[in-house]
Formats: C-alpha cells, structure tokens, sequence
C-alpha cells in the first residue's frame, strides 16, 4: 500500500484553530535540526508525514516500521533512548532517504508554552506538515493505595493524559490543514477494568480515553480521532522493574482466548487502519486477542 498526499477539500467550515503567533508555519531553512539525520531540509518527497510519540522501541518503532513500509514519512519521537531512534531512523532512511527524522524530548515540554511552541516548530520543520499524530509515549508502573505519591500523580498523568491533549491542541493548526488525524494508544484497563494496584495508570489512560471522544466530537469534520486499547501487546523488557515471572506468563496466556501474547505489528497494523479510515472517528479499537472478554479485572 502506498500512501498519496491527500487531496481533499478543505473544509467550508472556518478551522476553530488559527495558527497563532507561536504556531505560524516556520520556515525550515532557519529552524535548528539538534537531532535529526536528515542532511537537507525538505524532501522533495510529498508522502504523508506521522509523528510517533516514544517511538524508539517496542510499539512505538512497530507503528513507526509499518507506517513507513505503507509510504509514510515518519517522525520518531524519543525521550532517552537515543542510540535506538538513531538505528531506526538510519535503517529507514537507507531504504528511502529522507523518509525518517528523529526529534528528542521530555514530555514535560507540554508544562512550558515556550518549550511547546518550539518543540511544534521542530516537528513540522521536519518535513514541512503533518498528517498523523501518534500519541504512544507512556510510563506504567503500580501505585498501590497508600504509597501514592505526588510525583508518581504528575509523571503517570503527563505521559498518559495531559501531554497528548496538549500536543494534540498545539499541532492542530497543521491537522486541520492535512485533514489529518489522531490515534491514541489506550489500554484496554482504561475502561471498566481497572488493573489492580494501578489505580493511578488506569485514572489516567481513562482520561486519555476521554480525550479521544470529546476531541472527536470537537474537531470533526477537520481532523479525526480515535484510539487502540491493546491488551498485552509486549512484555515489559527483562532489565525493567516490571518484570513478570514465568508463571504470570502463562497465567496471562491462559487468560487470553488467542492464547498467546499479542505481537506489537498487532498493534501497528490498527493503527494503520484508523490512519486511513476515513469514516471512523471517535472510535477505540480493542486488540487484545479477546482477553477483555474474559477478564474480571485482575492478573
Ligand atoms: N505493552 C503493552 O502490552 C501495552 C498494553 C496496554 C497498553 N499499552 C500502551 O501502548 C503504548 C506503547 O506501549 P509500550 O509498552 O511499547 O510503551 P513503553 O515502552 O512503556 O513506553 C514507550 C516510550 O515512552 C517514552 N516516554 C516515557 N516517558 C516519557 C516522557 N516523559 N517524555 C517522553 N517520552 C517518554 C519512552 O521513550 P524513551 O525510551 O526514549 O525514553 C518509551 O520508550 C503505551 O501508550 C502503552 O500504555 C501497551
């Protein structure tokens, strides 16, 4: 599948959202490339351009390898893993050069106007638009009841909610001018089955959850947005403090009517199918192979 520039109309309706001083368009030839590979400004390519919020590894790099086989030019996003986004960039621009730029940031960017401003700045400098806006960056650890603290309140909410409805509303004047979109990764937790110990990550990923629908509504007919809830897509990394033991494993295979863990091309091929799916909006995607049907909450 290859994908074209779009050529749709724009909308009769006037976009609610001007470009305001901070979101006019920058011209690429006197932005700052701190972190790209790309040796020239623009490609003369005109593909349709994804952003990927922490996508140097595990889901993130999956949606950003298969939305670049589709024809997308992709932004891999990344927070500290450096070395990883280089790779995946390297390896996509040697099959197509100037097809993949990098752009490093905390989230917490979202906390500061300015920071924001320039970070949108950065990412449309990159190819010059945008069409896709992949919110996948995340942190997910427990938070049992009576050891909640603030800081584990601010990180879990930033990656999980707030960051993704600003980063939404600061990019929207170049979505609206692609007809764009945005895809949200949920959890299939997000939504009446709370993951046990992990109030504060199910709290937050319901109100991304919510952000999917109400910004559905608010930015139809420009700009779409719907959501995957993945269910157990990829184990956490063995050197993480999330490892799961053996027999977890297969108590979690078990629970699963697929009976095995999902694949995070699971999760991309969805992804690429509300990327194009011109008639969904305001929709989440459950890919979890049927767990969510038989579970009661826990494990
Ligand atoms: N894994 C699953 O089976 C599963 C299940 C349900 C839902 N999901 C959802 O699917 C998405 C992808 O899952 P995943 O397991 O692949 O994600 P992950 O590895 O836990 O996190 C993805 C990336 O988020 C980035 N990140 C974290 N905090 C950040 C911050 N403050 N600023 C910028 N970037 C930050 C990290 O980038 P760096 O590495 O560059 O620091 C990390 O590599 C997530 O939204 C997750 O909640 C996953």
């Amino acid at each position: 599948m290859s994908i074209k520039p779009k050529e749709k109309p724009k909308s009769a309706i006037k976009p609610m959202y001007e470009p305001t001083t901070t979101h006019q368009k920058p011209n690429p030839e006197n932005l700052p490339f701190s972190d790209t590979l790309r040796s020239e400004p623009l490609s003369a390519d005109t593909a349709a351009v994804m952003l990927v919020t922490g996508s140097a590894k595990r889901i993130g790099a999956a949606i950003v390898c298969s939305a670049h086989a589709a024809g997308y030019r992709v932004i891999i996003h990344y927070h500290h893993s450096k070395q990883a986004a280089a790779a995946l960039a390297e390896t996509l621009n040697r099959q197509r050069p100037y097809s993949a730029a990098l752009i490093q940031a905390d989230l917490d960017i979202v906390n500061d106007p300015c920071a924001l401003a320039r970070f949108t700045e950065q990412v449309i400098a990159q190819f010059g638009r945008l069409d896709v806006l992949v919110h996948n960056a995340s942190r997910f650890y427990p938070s049992p009841i009576g050891d909640i603290s603030a800081a584990q309140w601010q990180e879990l909410f930033l990656t999980n909610a707030k960051a993704p409805l600003l980063l939404s509303q600061s990019l929207l004047p170049y979505l609206i001018e692609q007809q764009g979109n945005i895809i949200s990764l949920l959890d299939i937790h997000a939504h009446d089955r709370p993951f046990p110990n992990y109030s504060v990550y199910n709290m937050a990923k319901a109100a991304h959850r919510s952000m999917v629908q109400s910004l559905a509504l608010e930015l139809a007919p420009d700009v779409r947005v719907n959501g995957v809830a993945p269910g157990v897509n990829i184990l956490p990394e063995p050197d993480s403090d999330q490892t799961i033991a053996p027999q977890i494993q297969d108590a979690i295979i078990n629970s699963i009517p697929l009976q095995r863990i999902g694949r995070p091309k699971d999760i991309a091929q969805c992804v690429l199918y509300l990327a194009t799916a011109d008639y969904v909006t305001g929709h989440i995607i459950t890919v979890d192979g049927g767990r969510s049907l038989t579970l009661a909450g826990n494990c």
